[in-house]
């Protein structure tokens, strides 16, 4: 039996999704606002869960860098990557279910046990993530690429970095 466990990534106010997986969770989202449910997921796939949500990011972040450092693509594509990342930055504490650090041991993961000992600062990562990619939405808009580079690098170091320095294990 095979079933299909995607997040669904929706920017833009006139789009509405609902989707019910198999496994039992539901993702809705509507312009800003969005909700994964994760109550009936087993752990182990819902560490499977936030490594797809993260990769996701990867390649977003991955498709901004191209633009900023050889031009590829264009501002309203940044937008459009940066508005997926405000999106997956709201479904991210909900992906982090206690008993799923690297000492749980209930599947590969990176996450430390630091995230649990400090719920409330990992939340607050995840937000500043929202706010920076927001703020690198906003400069897209605007089309200018200096302040597309900046804004890029800010959500890049204080976003995804801020997150990782603390909370995700160090990669060999
Ligand atoms: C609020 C914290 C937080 C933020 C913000 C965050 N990450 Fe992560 N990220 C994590 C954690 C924790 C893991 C380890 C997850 C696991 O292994 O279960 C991870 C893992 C990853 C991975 C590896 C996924 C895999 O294959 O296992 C990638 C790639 C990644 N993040 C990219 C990003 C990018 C790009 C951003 C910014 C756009 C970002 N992350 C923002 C916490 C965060």
């Amino acid at each position: 039996m095979s079933c299909s466990r995607k997040i669904i990534l929706v920017a833009g106010s006139a789009v509405v999704a609902t989707l019910v997986g198999m496994g039992g969770y539901a993702v809705v989202a509507a312009g800003d606002a969005a909700t994964v449910q994760t109550a009936q997921m087993s752990p182990a796939d819902t560490i499977k869960e936030r490594q797809e949500l993260m990769k996701g990011q990867g390649k977003a972040a991955k498709a901004i860098s191209e633009f900023v450092e050889s031009g590829t693509g264009t501002a309203e594509d940044v937008g459009k990557h940066a508005a997926d990342l405000k999106t997956s930055a709201g479904q991210i504490a909900e992906l982090f279910p206690a008993g799923t650090s690297i000492d749980d041991n209930v599947a590969k993961t990176a996450a430390k046990k630091e995230i649990w000992d400090d719920f409330d600062g990992f939340k607050a990562s995840a937000d500043k993530l929202g706010e920076l990619a927001g703020a690198l939405e906003e400069a897209a808009g605007g089309g200018d690429k200096q302040q597309i580079a900046d804004a890029f690098g800010a959500m890049g170091k204080d976003g995804c970095g801020g997150c990782h320095s603390k909370f995700r294990q160090k990669q060999e």
